[in-house]
Formats: structure tokens, sequence, C-alpha cells
């Protein structure tokens, strides 16, 4: 496909209307509070969508409050309520959003031959009345009413363009059209869209929109095409969710609009950095988990596992990238370190840990890269230092013990001498004080290295038997962003805690590229 062959007109705009506070919170177990649902509200308008549909009021007096607390609170966004075509339900979809800035009702009624006969039991002519009635009534309290003929593509055609047209008359702002069902195919759905727009009087006077579900898994696939077809709001959900299969996810339909405006000539206002953000955040809230894979904001959508595409990445993100993760607010482009990564990879990982590695020793560490890959899954940064501090044991360690004394007593303050020898080269000689000897002997150390090294962990094991057992001490430290376990063993404790001290001390230097 030649990127350049379609030409963008001027971009048109495509409003987003976000409807994860209603037909998302309809998916099975993502029930919000209304603290969540503020929450949820507020990251919206940092996302910056047109519309939020902030609920079903009439549906319990916990989902009215929330809809009327995001009305007061949340700016920005058009807010909607979603209501049945009765009074009753209007009503309290007016209560809950009137004291919004920007307003909307959205009015819903079955317009399939499925839909009428057995749910509703009443005939399309009254029902068709009913829809006008409606939008009238909510026409009394504003100017923006959204009318919405459930699942209209499975609906009679014929009886779509007399119902569409008398709402409009009625004075409906905004028309759209659901895939309730998920039932449509992208060709199909795009040809109804046409057919409407050719066949209903006063749908250009409209904002068109579509409103996908995704039981086939092509609501995204729908939305884009109606878009091609003259739709300009699509409905759709944070991370896909929705009733079922979920419906039209917001952050693929964005991004692909974004990626591709080379062949859809319109722009969106969303601020994409806030996409990654808003997922987790509804995924947290709902405590539904966004597939690994899952376009965009999966936790693998820019992670690369193949030793050629890893090669390719690092010499130019373009060769197996098409959407760069800042642009989402994401981390950029991972390379997950498996069997398959080739030595470009490793090294690359290495380097970014602060190892810089000659050929002979890339060599050894990536053999032991492949056959640790062999029995793990991914090896992880963490794993490479630990090779690298197991296997190079040609690197000298910077700092090692030329002389120790403590003094220690029920009368006398805790106080260490030491003395390291720094690279083979000089020796430095430190005296300090602590709560105890060892504490002394590490405040002395610190001093030497100008270091401040955290001490998150110490423990001491006989690893023989008797008086003269020998004890082996292990020192879990921090340096900066690192943590390392340091190991020492002597009859001596003070002795034994020294060393394993300095063996962290040298392995941190180490990692942190001797710093
Ligand atoms: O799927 C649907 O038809 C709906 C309507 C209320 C728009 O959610
Ligand atoms: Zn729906």
């Amino acid at each position: 496909m030649n990127q350049e062959t379609i030409k963008t007109a001027t971009p048109e705009k495509i409003y987003l209307f976000d409807s994860t506070l209603r037909d998302g919170e309809q998916t099975p177990g993502a029930r919000l509070n209304y603290e969540e649902k503020l929450e949820v509200a507020r990251q919206l308008a940092r996302l910056n969508v047109d519309i939020i549909e902030a609920g079903f009021p009439i549906s319990s007096p916990g989902e009215m409050r929330a809809v009327q607390g995001i009305s007061r609170q949340v700016k920005g966004p058009i807010i909607c309520a979603l209501a049945r075509a009765v009074q009753s339900d209007i009503d309290a979809a007016w209560e809950a959003i009137r004291e919004s800035e920007r307003p909307r009702l959205h009015v819903f009624l079955g317009a399939s031959d499925i839909h009428m006969q057995h749910k509703l039991k009443k005939d399309p002519a009254l029902l068709l009345e009913q829809g006008v009635e409606a939008v009238k009534y909510a026409r009394r309290y504003t100017e923006d009413v959204e009318y919405s003929p459930e699942d209209a593509s499975r609906a009679r055609e014929e009886y779509l363009y007399e119902l569409l047209e008398a709402v409009i008359k009625a004075g409906a702002s905004v028309i759209n059209i659901p895939d309730t069902v998920g039932y449509a195919i992208p060709e199909e759905f795009g040809a109804l869209i046409r057919r409407l727009r050719e066949n209903v009087e006063g749908l250009d006077k409209v904002i068109l929109s579509v409103h996908c579900h995704n039981d086939l898994g092509l609501a995204v696939a729908n939305s884009l095409e109606a878009v091609k077809s003259g739709a300009r709001q699509i409905e759709c959900n944070i991370n896909g969710i929705g009733e079922r299969a979920g419906n039209a996810a917001l952050e693929e339909i964005a991004v692909a609009l974004r990626i591709r405006q080379n062949y859809f000539p319109y722009h969106t206002d969303l601020n994409f950095s806030e996409i990654y953000r808003t997922s987790r955040l509804v995924s947290k809230l709902t405590r539904i988990s966004v597939p690994v894979n899952k376009a965009v904001v999966g936790l693998n959508a820019f992670a690369h596992s193949s030793g050629v595409h890893q090669d390719g990445i690092l010499k130019n993100k373009e060769t197996y990238e098409i959407i760069d993760a800042e642009l989402i607010g994401g981390t950029a482009a991972q390379i997950c370190l498996t069997a398959r990564s080739g030595r470009h990879a490793v090294l690359d990982q290495l380097n970014k840990l602060g190892f810089s590695l000659n050929t002979d020793e890339l060599e050894i560490i990536y053999e032991h890269f492949v056959s640790l890959a062999d029995k793990k899954n991914e090896v992880y940064p963490e794993d490479l230092e630990a090779l690298i501090l197991d296997h190079l044991s040609f690197t000298e360690p910077r700092y090692k013990l030329d002389y120790l004394q403590t003094v220690s007593g029920s009368k006398s303050i805790p106080a260490a001498i030491i003395r390291l020898i720094k690279d083979d080269e000089s020796t430095i000689e430190e005296v300090a004080v602590g709560s105890g000897p060892i504490d002394a002997a590490y405040n002395a150390i610190n001093k030497i290295t100008g270091l401040n090294i955290g001490l998150e962990n110490y423990s001491i094991n006989a690893v023989t038997q008797g008086r003269d057992a020998l004890g082996e001490v292990q020192v879990k430290m921090s340096y900066q962003d690192r943590t390392i376990t340091g190991r020492g063993t002597s009859t001596d404790i003070i002795e034994a805690s020294v060393i394993a001290y300095l063996n962290g001390l040298n392995k941190l230097l180490k990692i942190n590229g001797y710093q």
C-alpha cells in the first residue's frame, strides 16, 4: 500500500463519544462506586473526549447521584445521560445532567422487528410515535438530544428511514446508529450508513453517529467504515469494555485515525498522551485487565521478542513499529530478551544497564544468556546483571579490605578503623563510630567511597559447627535505584560483615559502570 496515494483534504472533525461509564460499566463485574466514576470522568476530561456518557440515571439512586456528581464537577466535555423513550426516564436523566455546563439527553428505543415484536411487543407505528414523542419531550429540556434506534443494523431499512426522518423533525440533534449485537460486517455497515444519508431527509443537518459492539470482533472496523461513509461521531469505550464482547475501543479508533491520517482525512481533539494512563485507570478501577496483546494499550503492544525484529528495531524503530509509544503516553519500545534474542539485543540491554563489554566478554555472557533463556521464558535486566557478576570474574573488585579494627563494649562508643585498597593502587583509611561495631565499620566504608549506600537487610548464619564456626553474612544493599546482595564468610562475624558489605559495594559499582 502506498502511503502517499490518498491525499488528505481539510481534516474534518470526528467526535469521540465515550460510553465507558455507561455501556462500559455494563460489562459483567465492572461496577464502579461514586468516587471511582468521578475519577474516571475526570480522566476522560483530561483525555479530552468530546462527550462523556455518564450513566443511565433511572436505573438506580446511586447511578443518579454519580451522574449528578459528574455533571457538577467535570468540565469540558458534554455530559450525556441515557434514557428509554419514556417520560420518567427522560425526567430522571435530565435531573442528573441539568447542572452540567453542556448537557445531552440520549433517548433509545428498539427498532428491529426482533426487538419490537419480542421485547417491546408493540406495533412498529406505535413505537415510531413513541420515539417521536420522547424526542419532543426531551427537547423541552435541552436542544442537544441524541436518538438511537436500538438494533438498527438488524432493522428493516424502510422503517429506519421513516423513523429517523420523524425523530429529526421532532428535534433530535444527533442520530446514532447502533450495531447493538455486533452483527454487522464493515462493508455492509458502511453501505447502510451511506444509504441512510441518501434516503433520510434532514440527516445532513444533524450529527450522524455510530455505536458498534464487538460480538464478531469487528466493532472498530465497523466504526471506521462508518466514518468513511459519513458518520462523524463514534461511540466507544476505553479498553473496548462493554456489554458482552464489549464496544469499539476508543484508543484503537483514535490511534487508527491518527496513524492512518493519509487514509482518513479527519482529526479528533483527543489528548493522545493521556491514552495509556486512562487505559490503566479504567482497568484498575473496573478490575478488568487489559489483554497483553491488546492493540495500542496491551503490555506487549510495544514489546519485541523475535531476534530478527529486535535487530531491526535497534537499527530503526520504524522497521517493526507503526505507533510511537510516546504518542499515547506509554513507555518506549521494549526488547524482551528470550531464547530467540540475538547478540545485538543482549549487548544493547547490557549497554543500557551501564556495562560496556568487548567481543570476548560478550561471547561469554551470550553463551550463559542462551542457556538461561532456554530455562526461563524471559530474561530480565536483573538476570543479566547477575550473569555479569557471576561470569565476568576477570573484572577486579574496586575496593579490597586491607585492615580492620573495631572497638566495642558496654562502656565504650562503638568505633571502627578501616583501610581499603582502591583499584590495587592506593590505600584509604577512615575512622567512624556507629550504633555497634558493624555499623561503625559500614560508616567508615561509606566515608571512604563517598557513596550513600542504603542497607536494606542484614542476616548472619553459621555455615559450620562449633565455637570457631564460619559465619556467613548476607547484606541487601541499595544504591540509586538498584538493590543487590553482598556475601561474606569468616570465623570473625565483624570481618564477615565487612567482606559482605564490600562484596555488595563492588557489585553495585560494577553495575553502575564504576561511576
Ligand atoms: O448497544 C446499544 O444499542 C446501546 C444503545 C443504548 C445505544 O447501547
Ligand atoms: Zn451498546
